[in-house]
This record gives structure tokens, C-alpha cells and sequence, in this order.
């Protein structure tokens, strides 16, 4: 796929529902009593992978273009599969089915593709090992393919060594079939939308600062649920409007929760001019239109509790780093290693290859902004993030660029370049 070079850009648009809210409800409705109805749901590849886990699992779930129901068989309804649930491309799936699946009265298999079979499996394994789950990676080696045996499971005090939704969140849904209360503890504290998403089905969750609490529930209640827009996708179109000559974007009906607005954060203090309008709350969520225009960014260090709040975004902030005067310093993100791809080392390659002064480090990136970015072939590598990171930069270098493996824009937002292309005047 080839991306020109933009004079201009200018209009308004929606971007698809939040990846995250998207497979929760699709998750917790599955195991609450009744029939759950989700507007505005993500049709990416991701999340349909967790719709045909749980189909697998004996639930039945209807899904339109307008909305999805998913008929929920309560805590204790779901049943063996009798297949290998294939969670695709997709982390959120596979570690949070992990803790619904440990504490059911059979066992799985669980899968997915080649960079789901690299990504690290332990974290979940070990505490929920802990709970009494019993969870062994097939090959040995920490990864998925993974079988799951459904066992009783005890409440825990879990200390994560990494800020992770996915591993906490696999925990609390563990913790609803526990036989006392369960609590993790993050370094720092990571997006909140299981902990704020139970609570609406109605289990008794809470959080104290970076601690999140489940107490063991009888039985869940199905639930309404808006999805808002996703700020991961809007991140490409916000990074598009800071960059582009006499830009303004309108980006309606983003999610701005607080542990997912860091980019919207970082781009403030880089002098980026990002106006939050008509301010609301969408299924329990805080969400805003976002109106952004083109603005003179300076560098600035990222680091502590702002880097999970923009994990996904932390590409295109890097990206952003490129135009911006002085040094941006991206330290504390050594997450981004075992993301879909390596994002350390993938953007510090790629924007070398664009003309970028960029330094990898143990964990982040060192960015010298100013140089002027030049045409490149990019291999996405098939993670998402990174073709459209890159397409976003083709929009601003001399002779665009070219993006191997541009469809994995799928996985999180199908109608990608359709939206980016339908910007310029
Ligand atoms: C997600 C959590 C984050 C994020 C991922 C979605 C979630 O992963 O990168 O895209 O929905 O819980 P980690 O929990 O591994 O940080």
C-alpha cells in the first residue's frame, strides 16, 4: 500500500468502538444471566476472534451491523468446546478468557497466530497457577498454545512486576469464581475498563489507587452497553491533525477514561493544540469529540505512570517526536517488546530508514526531532500499530511511503485508510 504525501487536511469523522470495552462485553456478557446488547461494538479481527471463542463455548451471539447481542448463560453456563478456541492475533482474548476458563468445570486448548505463539504466557499462568488454576504451556516455553484445566480456585493478593490490564484482568474474572476476595496490585496503574465494567454487571469490584478488588460472585446481570470511540485509533488521526499544514480534525466520540488519554496528555505538554469538546459520559465511560489543529511541537521526556495510559499510542508518539524541536525521551516502556511485534526495535529501524535520529534503548527510544523524513518501504510485520503509525508518517514525508502487510490494519480498525484518505483537500 502506498501513502502520498498530504497537502492538507481537514473534516470530521467517527472513529470505530473501543478494542478493549469492545471484547469485555462481549466476555462478561457471555458469563452474565441474559441477553446483552452492544451498539457501536468493534467489527476488528480481534474482537470477532473473542465472539468465536465464546461461540465456541456454547454461547449464542447475534451479530449485525447496528448491534450485537450475546446471550449470556450466567457464571456456570458455559460449556467444553470441542474444539481449540483460536484466539487470532489477539492478547486481550486470550489472557482474559485464560481467567474465565480456570475456573470452569472443563478443560481447553487455547491458540492462536505465530505472534500470539511468541507472546509471554507466564504472567497469567503464574498467579493464576497461585489461584489453584492448572494452565501448561503445550510447547514448554511459556506460550500459548495453552491448556487450560478448570479447577476450584482460591482469592489471592497479586503483586504484578508489569502494569497490565491483561494480567489483571485475567485475575479478577478468575477472582469471580474464587472462594474469597481477590486483589492485584500494579506498579503502576493500568486502563480500568474490567474493574469499571463488572461493577455495571454486578459484581462487587472497587480500586484503591493501584489496587483493584473482586469479591466472589453468585451470578452477573446482562447489561446495555455504548461502546465509545477508541482514542488508540483516534491517536492516528490527532498525530495527523498536529502535523498537517492548516489542519483541523474533528474526532468524534473518543473515549478519554484516564487510564487510556495519555497521548491526548503528551501532546498537550509538547505544545500540541487539542480541543475537547461536548464532553459526556458513553457506557460508563468519560468520552469527548476532539477537534485538533496544526501546531509547533517541542520534545519532552515520557516516562512512570503516563506510559500505560498510551502504551499503544506510544508509536505514533514517537512518530510525533520526529516533527518536534529537541530530544523526546520514551523510558519505562519496555512493554513494548512483547507487544504484537517488538516496538522498540521496529520503529527505531523504520524511522532510521525515513531519515529519523532515533536511538533505541532498554526500554524506550531516544528521538532527535527536526530532520525531515524521506520515502521508505516499511514491513508492518503484521502488527496493526505499525502500518498505521507509518501511514500516518507517509502523509509527511518527501515521496510518502510504501507499507508492506497494510491489511493487519483489521485487527483494530477496518475502514483505516478509507478514513485517512477521506481527510485530504
Ligand atoms: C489491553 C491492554 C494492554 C494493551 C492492549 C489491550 C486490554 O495490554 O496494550 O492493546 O484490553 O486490556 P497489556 O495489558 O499487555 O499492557
Amino acid at each position: 500500500m502506498k501513502i502520498h504525501p498530504a497537502a492538507r487536511l481537514q473534516g470530521s469523522l467517527q472513529i470505530p468502538g473501543d478494542k478493549s470495552i469492545s471484547h469485555r462485553s462481549v466476555m462478561f456478557g457471555a458469563i452474565a444471566q441474559g441477553t446483552t446488547e452492544v451498539t457501536h461494538f468493534l467489527q476488528g479481527a480481534d474482537c470477532l476472534s473473542t465472539i468465536s471463542c465464546f461461540r465456541k463455548l456454547g454461547i449464542e451471539i447475534e451479530n449485525t451491523s447496528d448491534r450485537v447481542l450475546v446471550h449470556g448463560k450466567g457464571l456456570r453456563g458455559l460449556t467444553a468446546p470441542s474444539e481449540i478456541l483460536d484466539c487470532g492475533n489477539s492478547g486481550t482474548t486470550t489472557r482474559l478468557i485464560s481467567g474465565i476458563l480456570a475456573g470452569q468445570p472443563f478443560d481447553t486448548v487455547l491458540t492462536g497466530d505465530e505472534s500470539i505463539r511468541r507472546r509471554p504466557m507466564k504472567r497469567i499462568m503464574e498467579p493464576l497457577s497461585a489461584m489453584g488454576a492448572k494452565i501448561l504451556s503445550q510447547r514448554d516455553n511459556g506460550c500459548a498454545p495453552l491448556l487450560i484445566r478448570g479447577s476450584s480456585l482460591r482469592g489471592i493478593h497479586y503483586h504484578s512486576k508489569v502494569a497490565s490490564a491483561q494480567v489483571k484482568s485475567a485475575i479478577l474474572l478468575a477472582g469471580l469464581y474464587a472462594d474469597s476476595p481477590t486483589a492485584v496490585t500494579e506498579p503502576s496503574l493500568s486502563r480500568n475498563h474490567t474493574e469499571l465494567m463488572l461493577k455495571g454487571f454486578g459484581a462487587q469490584a472497587a480500586s484503591c489507587g493501584s489496587t483493584a478488588f473482586i469479591a466472589p460472585a453468585k451470578e452477573l446481570h446482562a447489561c446495555k452497553i455504548e461502546v465509545p470511540g477508541d482514542i488508540s485509533s483516534a491517536a492516528y488521526f490527532i498525530a495527523a491533525g498536529l502535523l498537517a499544514q492548516g489542519s483541523g480534525i474533528l474526532i468524534r466520540n473518543v473515549g478519554i477514561n484516564p487510564t487510556r488519554d495519555g497521548l491526548i496528555r503528551a501532546c498537550q505538554a509538547m505544545g500540541g493544540k487539542i480541543r475537547l469538546e461536548n464532553l459526556r459520559e458513553t457506557g460508563g465511560e468519560p468520552a469527548a469529540d476532539l477537534f485538533v489543529e496544526q501546531s509547533a511541537l517541542h520534545g519532552i521526556t515520557l516516562e512512570g505512570d503516563i506510559i500505560p495510559a498510551m502504551i499503544d499510542e506510544l508509536p505514533v508518539a514517537a512518530l510525533l517526536a520526529c516533527f518536534a524541536e529537541g530530544e523526546t525521551v520514551i523510558r519505562d516502556a519496555a512493554e513494548l517488546k512483547v507487544k504484537e511485534s517488538n516496538r522498540i526495535a521496529i520503529m527505531t529501524e523504520n524511522l532510521r530508514a525515513m531519515g529519523a535520529d532515533v536511538t533505541e534503548t532498554e526500554d524506550g527510544m531516544i528521538i532527535r526531532g527536526g530532520r525531515p523524513l524521506h520515502d521508505a518501504e516499511i514491513d508492518s510485520q503484521m502488527d496493526h500499530r505499525i502500518a498505521m503509525t507509518f501511514a500516518v508518517a507517509g502523509l509527511f514525508a518527501e515521496g510518502g511511503v510504501e507499507i508492506r502487510g497494510a491489511e493487519c490494519v483489521g485487527i483494530s480498525y477496518p475502514g483505516f485508510f478509507e478514513d485517512l484518505e477521506g481527510l485530504r483537500r
